[in-house]
């Protein structure tokens, strides 16, 4: 029998633990603040940001926003983030990607503090996580351990094959499997036979970004299969990069998409703030 994995439920865990320690933060004083910096109006940016704003309110973190318009120069973002860095008050930072094309977002998110970095991806906090260092780690990654953590399913020893090869997910998951103890193989656009490889995966992460790319013929039976894509498909429905119907019946657990990594990337993001404040007290 499959299992779903319930993403909306785990977060929602998550995030009530969150709460209950932002309270004690705020018994004892503490008030937790992130700044969300978006430029310019992308409108699958907004939908996040306000998502992200939800989420801090329930939890109790105090959101500064700054929606800036597209015009914003370089200069003026880097003075913006200088500001936020420099300011005790403000415990997490956030610039909202993409930026717009005349800003490099490379040197935008070199530019906030290591310590501010709740998205976990400045080259320090990338750096430290590959060393097994104290630090933020990119937060979807960092929630898909907490899916197979929170479902009782066991890392250690299991072959464990990562689609995608992306800063923000594909590389830091396989480096936090690593950390878990497992075999780690990383496939991307120009592995040779990719179902021989994914066949083998006790445990699938998939981050393509291809709308129903993996069918039950690269999936393992009784694999967990866990799905990182979102799309709309013809009929204007969300859909994963797995085909979720064909796979079902082959793995023991699965994310549905929408409800399953995706509420856990937000919820992620929460106890990098929450954390935040105890990494900027030990500095
Ligand atoms: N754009 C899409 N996903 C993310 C994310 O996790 N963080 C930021 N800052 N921008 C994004």
């Amino acid at each position: 029998m499959t299992q779903i994995i319930d993403g909306k439920q785990i977060s929602k865990q998550i995030k009530d633990e969150l709460k209950d320690k932002v309270s004690k933060y705020k018994s004892e004083g503490t008030e937790i603040s992130m700044a969300v910096i978006m430029v310019g109006n992308d409108p699958a940016s907004a939908v996040y940001v306000n998502n992200k704003k939800k989420a801090c309110e329930y939890i109790g973190i105090r959101s500064l926003s700054y929606e800036l318009p597209e015009e914003t120069t370089e200069a003026e973002l880097l003075e913006l983030i200088d500001k936020l860095n420099n300011d005790p008050s403000v415990n997490g930072i956030l610039v909202q990607l993409p930026v717009p094309k005349h800003i490099d977002d490379n040197k935008i998110i070199r530019a906030i503090s290591p310590l501010k970095d709740v998205d976990g991806f400045h080259t320090q906090n990338v750096g430290s996580l590959c060393i097994g260092e104290k630090g933020f780690v990119s937060c979807t990654p960092a929630g898909i351990i907490q899916l197979l953590k929170r479902s009782g399913i066991e890392i250690a020893g299991k072959e464990c094959v990562v689609i995608g090869r992306s800063n923000i997910v594909g590389k830091p998951m396989a480096l936090l499997l690593l950390q878990e103890n497992a075999t780690v193989t990383v496939c991307h656009s120009k592995t040779k036979d990719l179902k021989e490889v994914t066949k083998r995966a006790d445990i699938l992460v998939v981050a393509i970004g291809k709308p129903k790319m993996i069918t039950s013929e690269y999936v393992k039976d009784g694999a967990v299969v866990i799905d990182v894509g979102i799309h709309r498909n013809e009929n204007n429905q969300l859909c994963g990069d797995v085909d979720y119907d064909d796979v079902y019946e082959k793995c023991s657990y699965i994310t549905p998409v929408p409800g399953g990594v995706g509420p856990m990337t937000i919820a992620m993001l929460m106890n990098n703030c929450v954390e935040s404040v105890a990494l900027q007290m030990s500095e």
